[in-house]
């Protein structure tokens, strides 16, 4: 069994919440262990809640759309989310359930290793990008520790607002050049901490 796999049996138990118990699925993430490039969204909707997997409802095919716009498929890259189950009413996180749910997306990252991360949103924005607004850092990418993090809208956000979308589309399409450089990285290279926009 895979460590991820392992991993994903873990999260499956977690109950250090109070989403655990309006839970239908737990949704840990999905793709393969090898892949330098890993979208982040937010947290699971009615439709991940059903089938135990990220991204599968209106704003997932929005994103299968926009990987194929960069010739990818899903099961090219790792899709996950920062909160694992689903809040009730599809509300919010809570800052004290994005806390106790970092654990499994830092284990996540750490043993996928990839060279890009996307964040889809504020909440995983918030991660990379700390008291930053999505309208001024989407489509810009920071360096650290030899990981390229890049900053997007979430794909919902054009289904609510359809002039996001031109945006969104825009932003995805840089991401092959900008993956390319995080590709040169090495981890022998010594790299500035501060934030550098590409
Ligand atoms: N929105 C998210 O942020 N994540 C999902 O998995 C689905 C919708």
């Amino acid at each position: 069994m895979s460590a991820l796999t392992e991993l994903y049996q873990e999260i499956e138990r977690c109950q250090d919440c109070e989403l655990a118990k309006h839970r239908n699925r737990v949704v840990p993430g999905e793709g393969p262990e090898e892949t330098n490039l890993l979208f982040i969204g937010e947290a699971p909707g009615w439709h991940e809640d059903q089938q135990g997997r990220p991204f599968v409802g209106p704003a997932g095919q929005f994103l299968d759309k926009l990987l194929a716009s960069i010739g990818l498929k899903r099961d090219q890259v790792y899709i996950g989310n920062v909160i694992k189950c689903r809040p009730p009413g599809n509300r919010d996180p809570l800052p004290g359930e994005i806390q106790t749910c970092s654990k499994w997306l830092n284990r996540q990252i750490e043993l996928i290793r990839p060279k890009m991360i996307v964040t889809l949103g504020r909440y995983s924005m918030a991660r990379y990008f700390p008291n930053q607004s999505i309208s001024k850092v989407h489509g810009k990418a920071r360096k650290q520790d030899n990981v390229v993090y890049y900053a997007m809208y979430h794909p919902a956000a054009a289904l609510h607002q359809a002039s996001l979308r031109k945006v969104i589309e825009a932003d995805m399409l840089k991401i092959p050049q900008i993956l390319a450089q995080a590709e040169k990285l090495t981890d022998t290279e010594a790299e500035p901490q501060q934030l550098s926009l590409f």
